[in-house]
């Protein structure tokens, strides 16, 4: 068996879905290579990670007595073989409050943990430590694969794995699906976690094999008293970012929103599942207006950023607009110059916007010019979603009262009085034009700043005329606009976006508004583990790719178009069920599968060819499988490897072969003559227990 490519040197780095064999070779090459350490290293990684775990004490409130920290437990690897993060001795104490502790150790072997190759002396450096954390350190690992099934029904337009998709299951086991047809392909990641305020009733249900992980099931949902509440949350989270990583390519770049709860704890779980160094910046979303007599009056959140590799992504993110904006602003300056009076300037702006018009994407709506500058009119004076402030405003030359929006307006009389006397409102011919704000080109948004301000409520109005014939959809979705702004920055025309934690599906309405507005082929992948999966989820997809009927937006009204497959996941592909012939996957699911744990990769299913058993290549190797989804040809000879098959394999395709059949007939030297290698299926287990 051949590494894959590229392999990383160290067991944290393990690519999770190493075959087993793989697992057991790198598994020893690493002890090996430990015992080659310096001895100052090797001190290091056994501070790092002491045989035998302290024994565990009582919580701070004296209830809880976390099993987790027990000799026997902890004594052994973690699932998967990567040696786990062993406690030290000062995390032994739970966190006062039962918190988890952040501590400092000598990371000498720091850079391997985010898979590098390299050996750094970078000090002390903080080390995040939780309750379970070594179960779950690489629980990712031991999750059994499960393939994707489409549904054609629930999907719009034909079912393909590789294009839009929406699955429905707990993203964990989804996150695993997807990676043999999507490890390194993903370019932007966003998720939107359950933020752990103690209010929204999220569930720890990992199926981790330890006895402390199985006693957290019976403690949900999660809530505030919860002691343990913050140590949940990063089990939950600790092996899903590491996936993440493992899909993201080079140049992917990972957002997550956030609030105060588990901020920090999101970010040193970042700092060291992707490395410090990858952080590209953390933004304030300024969403609410708090007028309640407090303290300090919490008005935002966060979207935290990190890049697989930071040195790949572009040093400068400019969106689609930002040409376009600086086009504008060029125009503006030579009209405004070159025309004195107001009405001529008007009239120069009115004939170049028409012959430009169709090269303005979304700066369209630009129709407007005077002295300040060209401008639009916005409804960001108009009272999102439910009743704003109610008085009347008069129109400059009627003296009438202007029509009021649908829920008044969002700011108190003054401060529109204020922009009135600063020119800043935006009137129709009469009264009868609700009024808007002047929104200047120059104040156009094309970089993706640390602070970003807009209404929270957008996000529910926007669910709510997508669904205008139900009372309430679901409890605070993102609006389109931030994750939009967020995608814009960091994709390609051409990115794969992934959100797992997708609710009513934002994010896939996003992806499709950005391709409608700048003609991008950016696809979306959507997780969510809930039944709504198929009827707010998947139904908010095909309604913005359908459209609303009278939906206010023209575009909506119209549909964005698209496609998407709607995906369950389907059994796990378990060593048992195959052992017994019970459940045999077809060649593509297996094949998918196998390719990319013997290499790495990504499976490229357009390259597969059953009936001569064809994967694909990888570095120079082609990888062959003989299998049928049958017990009787599994059984057969015809399912092992023979010497006149290897020799059909080498004239077939030049270079060299791995084989996977359930036996071979041949010995290893003469396959190596033949530069193949052979890697048994464990249905040879079952020839052996039927003999
Ligand atoms: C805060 S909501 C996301 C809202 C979304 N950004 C929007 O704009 O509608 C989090 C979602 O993640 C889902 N979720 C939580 N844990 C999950 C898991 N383990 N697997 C799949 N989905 C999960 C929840 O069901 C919920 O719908």
């Amino acid at each position: 068996m051949t590494a894959r490519p590229g392999a990383p040197h160290h067991p944290a780095d393990h690519h999770p879905m190493v075959h087993p064999l793989v697992t057991m070779t790198r598994r020893a090459i690493w002890q090996q290579r430990l015992l080659q350490r310096p001895l100052h290293i090797r001190l290091v990684m056994s501070l790092k990670h002491p045989v035998d775990l302290p024994q565990p004490r009582s919580s701070v409130r004296g209830t809880r007595r976390s099993p987790v920290l027990g000799r026997t437990e902890g004594g052994g690897r973690a699932e998967g073989g990567s040696a786990p993060p062993r406690l030290s001795p000062r995390t032994s104490r739970p966190g006062r409050y039962g918190r988890p502790l952040i501590q400092s150790v000598w990371r000498l072997a720091r850079a391997s943990d985010v898979g590098r190759d390299r050996i750094t002396d970078t000090g002390v450096m903080p080390e995040l430590q939780f309750v379970g954390k070594e179960f779950v350190w690489n629980h990712h690992l031991s999750v059994p694969y499960r393939p994707l099934n489409p549904d054609v029904e629930a999907s719009v337009g034909e079912t393909s794995l590789t294009g839009n998709l929406v699955v429905h299951g707990d993203n964990l086991h989804a996150l695993k699906a997807l990676l043999p047809g999507y490890a390194g392909k993903i370019d932007v990641v966003y998720i939107d976690p359950p933020y752990n305020t103690g209010k929204e009733s999220w569930r720890y249900n990992d199926n981790v094999k330890s006895p402390m992980a199985q006693e957290w099931l019976d403690g949900n949902p999660v809530n505030k008293d919860d002691m343990l509440r913050h140590d949940k949350w990063l089990a939950l989270m600790y092996p899903r970012l590491k996936l993440f990583r493992e899909l993201l390519s080079e140049e992917g770049v990972i957002f997550a929103s956030i609030d105060d709860n588990e901020l920090y704890h999101l970010r040193l779980a970042l700092d060291e599942i992707f490395g410090e160094t990858n952080w590209v910046g953390t933004i304030v979303w300024r969403n609410v207006t708090d007028n309640n007599p407090t303290n300090i009056a919490i008005e935002h959140e966060y979207v935290i950023c990190f890049a697989k590799e930071k040195s790949q992504i572009a040093t400068v993110w400019r969106t689609s607009e930002s040409a376009i904006k600086e086009r504008l602003v060029a125009v503006q300056q030579e009209l405004i110059d070159s025309h004195e009076d107001d009405d001529s300037l008007r009239a120069a702006y009115r004939v170049w916007f028409k012959e430009n018009k169709w090269e303005l994407g979304t700066l369209d709506r630009y129709k407007f010019i005077d002295r300040d500058g060209i401008f639009t009119g916005s409804q960001s004076v108009h009272n999102p979603g439910r009743e704003g402030y109610r008085y009347n405003v008069l129109h400059p030359v009627t003296h009438l009262p202007t029509r009021q929006p649908l829920f008044g307006y969002r700011f108190p009389e003054t401060t529109m009085t204020r922009l009135m006397d600063e020119g800043r409102l935006l009137f129709g011919e009469d009264e009868n034009k609700i009024v808007e704000l002047k929104v200047y080109a120059s104040e156009f948004e094309d970089k993706l700043p640390s602070v970003i301000t807009f209404d929270g409520r957008l996000g529910t109005s926007e669910l709510k005329a997508l669904f205008p014939e139900q009372d309430k959809v679901f409890d605070n979705p993102k609006p389109t606009q931030l994750i939009k702004q967020l995608i814009a920055a960091a994709s390609k025309s051409d990115s794969i976006v992934l959100d797992s934690f997708a609710g009513s599906g934002t994010t896939a309405h996003a992806v499709l508004a950005l391709n409608h507005e700048d003609g991008g082929q950016r696809k979306f992948i959507l997780i969510e583990g809930e039944d709504y999966a198929y009827d707010l989820t998947a139904e908010r997809v095909r309604r913005v790719i359908k459209g609303v009927p009278n939906h206010r937006d023209s575009s909506l009204a119209a549909g964005l178009g698209g496609e998407f497959t709607f995906c369950e996941l389907g059994e796990a592909l378990d060593l048992d069920s195959m052992l017994t012939g019970d459940r045999l996957p077809d060649f593509e699911t297996l094949g998918g599968w196998l390719f990319h744990t013997a290499t790495g990769l990504p499976a490229d299913r357009s390259l597969f060819d059953e009936s001569a058993g064809y994967l694909g290549e990888a570095s120079g190797q082609h990888i062959w499988l003989r299998y049928q989804p049958d017990l009787n040809f599994l059984m057969s000879p015809n399912s092992a490897l023979t010497m006149s098959a290897a020799q059909e394999y080498g004239s077939l395709r030049e270079g060299r072969h791995l084989v996977f059949a359930t036996s071979k007939f041949v010995t290893h030297q003469k396959l190596a003559a033949l530069s193949v290698e052979f890697s048994p299926l464990p249905f040879s287990l079952y020839h052996v227990s039927t003999e």
